[in-house]
């Protein structure tokens, strides 16, 4: 009897949002547009290359593709001296009793999330043991709401999407888990992620009663 349990990255177990923001915001500042936190949060989820463009769309900038790819790589290079310094403190409150007691249980750990940075970022933070099986932005196609990339993470533990249940952040994250008929839970504003099943502040709200209920199911 165990569970597969899919954690989203960004948001989740780390906090990258603001590195995200330094360097898309160096990178904006550079191109005349005016990039502020509140914008930054319609980020979250979203990948690289629609980041930009969003931006892009602020900015009323149209842009050839040469000079995309250019920006993408300037803005990837400067976040990942970011992440290059990156140390196990960074990862969020409660994240770890989390890992380390589905564990014990023998559950499945699976990495679900569209950065293509993940590897690094979970070898920084000395938790890349604990994951079973790692989906990442280099895997998939169509991004959240599309719930392709946790049904691979399911398919590659051979687990029913039943019998998954996603830790999340994003709006279009719970969505992709809903569609995938898994059980979703929110970590964050209960305003916000309103259509996740559970929702929970941070994870030091997740008890061991909560997780072992999951567990019986
Ligand atoms: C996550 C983050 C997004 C980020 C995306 C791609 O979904 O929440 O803010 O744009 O991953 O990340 P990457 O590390 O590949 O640029
Ligand atoms: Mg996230």
């Amino acid at each position: 009897n165990n569970k597969t349990f899919i954690f989203d990255l960004d948001g989740v177990i780390v906090d990258t949002a603001k590195y995200h923001f330094l360097a898309w915001q160096r990178l904006a500042s550079q191109l005349g547009i005016n990039f502020t936190p509140e914008h930054n949060e319609q980020l979250k989820g979203v990948s690289r290359v629609r980041s930009l463009d969003i931006i892009l769309e602020l900015g009323n900038i149209t842009a050839s593709q040469e000079d995309k790819n250019k920006w993408l790589i300037q803005k990837n290079t400067e976040y990942l001296s970011y992440i290059d310094e990156l140390d196990e403190s960074e990862i969020l409150p409660g994240v770890s009793s989390v890992l380390n007691y589905l564990k014990e249980y023998q559950q499945n750990i699976v990495l679900g999330s569209a950065s293509k940075n993940a590897r690094p970022i979970l070898e920084k933070t000395g938790i890349i043991h604990y994951f079973d099986v790692i989906v990442d932005g280099n895997d998939v196609t169509n991004a959240k709401p599309d719930p392709e990339v946790f049904l691979q993470g399911a398919k590659k533990m051979n687990a029913s999407p039943t019998n998954c249940i996603v830790f999340e952040d994003s709006v279009a994250g719970i969505q992709a888990a809903n569609i995938a008929q898994m059980t979703s839970i929110g970590i964050g504003e209960k305003e916000v992620l309103h259509e996740a099943k559970f929702i929970f502040p941070n994870f030091t709200f997740i008890d061991t009663t909560f997780l072992d209920n999951l567990l019986k199911k």
